[in-house]
């Protein structure tokens, strides 16, 4: 019997392309974090896709999937974030989708996967407002010269996680540490999607959505203070992107806390500016959700950022991957039908769903990476549990296609279906890759 799913895979540009200094590339924010010594390795080679992505579109033809996500590096498009458009930086996105298209598989751009021009940041990035109006136009260009060929386009990739481990953990780039700027970086980051929507339309573009990240969470135990902590867990990591985007505005129970401790000032989030809560409640097709793992809350924690799981690392225990997430597909079909009951979407894709384990070649070359097989197979069980429950779930993009820059975790963690030997490039699809393969043919 047909699943009925799209499947895929998915990558993102700083992740894999490297070629940071060519066809007029400007800096980005992970450009500039990376040189001042807050990341392990760089992307300036990553997977080397920018020169060998002919080769990594015939592995994905051989796989067989039907769509391909992947990002465009606004640096790429527009150096310095806003002015001329360097027609050399969207020649290889233009070849790039030709190649897809040429072996019938969907390309499924995101405009921005965290990767700010640093240009921009220097004039305060994500917290001003002027950076939705550069990011409008960016789109605008990445349409005028994709729109006639590729139907469906992702503005964002999870906002929460560029808002806050960017502006307030600043564990990610551009590495802010306050409050003010995460808000501020969140409200503008969804406004830009919201006014990014009907640009795309006009540009011909047939299906637009959004890639949210969501970390489900359950109360630890049943007394009401665990049940408290686990609500505003919920508020500040799912619902307070959830909510805006499916027209529902910031969830008043989180706008009263934040107030409460101080984080939320005059200016902090605009968001009572006339038209701002409608410019992010753009309709949109599809809603794109990254799903990793659950989370026990217990209201013994710290603040938000203090996360339970195990710290990463090889060897997990038990249930657990090498990012230290715990291994959860069952909170996968119960947040889908959450999600289906709550907002409605007219149809949802798993725009990213993997897991980290370092399995390499073994002598005979071959790698043996049943853990992966193990981990895809449960949660495409799962996002079948909820489709057959009557979730439109309509797609399921494995992360990743290729081992490739997992952030400041630097190369060590290994999410590819394909194994990348980071000496040489060379590629060498894993068991898990055979395994995608022969689920995607049996359809
Ligand atoms: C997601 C990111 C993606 C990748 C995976 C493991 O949060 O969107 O780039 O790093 O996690």
């Amino acid at each position: 019997m047909s699943s009925g799913l799209t499947f895929g895979v998915a990558t993102s540009a700083y992740q894999i392309e490297g070629g940071r200094f060519v066809d007029g590339k400007g800096e980005s924010i992970w450009d500039r974090f990376a040189d001042s010594g807050r990341m392990p390795e760089s992307g300036d080679v990553a997977c080397d896709h920018y020169n060998r992505w002919q080769e990594d579109v015939e592995l994905m033809a051989e796989l067989g999937v039907a769509a391909y996500r992947f990002s465009i590096a606004w640096t790429r498009v527009i150096p310095d974030g806003r002015g001329e458009v360097n027609q050399k930086g969207l020649d290889f996105y233009d070849r790039l989708v030709d190649g897809l298209l040429n072996v019938g598989i969907k390309p499924f751009p995101t405009l921005y996967h965290w990767d700010l021009p640093q240009a921009l940041e220097d004039e305060g990035g994500w917290t001003r407002r002027s950076t939705v109006d550069a990011f409008t136009k960016y789109a605008a260009a990445v349409a005028a010269r994709l729109g006639d060929r590729v139907s469906n386009w992702i503005t964002h990739n999870e906002p929460w996680v560029a808002a806050y481990l960017g502006h307030l953990d600043g564990v990610f780039a551009p590495g802010r540490t306050s409050w003010d700027d995460a808000l501020a970086a969140g409200h503008h980051i969804l406004l830009s999607h919201g006014r990014a929507v009907p640009v795309l339309r006009a540009a011909g573009a047939e299906r637009v959505g959004i890639a949210l990240d969501c970390r489900p969470v359950h109360p630890a135990t049943d007394c009401d203070e665990d049940i408290a902590a686990a609500r505003h867990f919920d508020g500040f990591r799912n619902r307070w992107f959830f909510d805006p985007v499916f027209g529902m505005g910031y969830p008043e129970d989180m706008l009263a806390a934040y107030r409460e401790r101080g984080r939320i000032s005059g200016t902090t989030i605009p968001a009572d500016r006339p038209g701002d809560i409608d410019g992010i409640a753009s309709a949109i097709d599809f809603l794109g959700l990254n799903y990793y793992t659950s989370l026990p809350i217990s209201a013994d924690r710290g603040d938000e950022l203090d996360y339970s799981g195990v710290p990463p690392g090889r060897n997990p225990p038990e249930g657990y991957t090498e990012m230290g997430w715990p291994n959860t597909p069952q909170a996968l079909t119960d947040y889908l039908r959450h999600i289906n009951e709550t907002y409605a979407p007219p149809s949802i894709h798993i725009t990213e769903n993997g897991a980290s384990y370092s399995d390499g070649p073994g002598l005979d070359g071959r790698v043996r990476d049943q853990r992966r097989i193990d981990y895809l197979a449960d949660h495409v069980d799962a996002v079948m549990a909820a489709r057959e429950s009557g979730v439109p779930v309509d797609g399921y993009f494995v992360w990743s296609l290729l081992d490739n820059l997992e952030w400041v975790e630097g190369y060590r963690q290994r999410f590819g279906l394909i194994h990348v030997d980071n000496a040489t490039g060379t590629r060498t699809p894993k068991d898990s890759y055979r395994w995608y393969r022969d689920l995607i043919a049996g359809g």
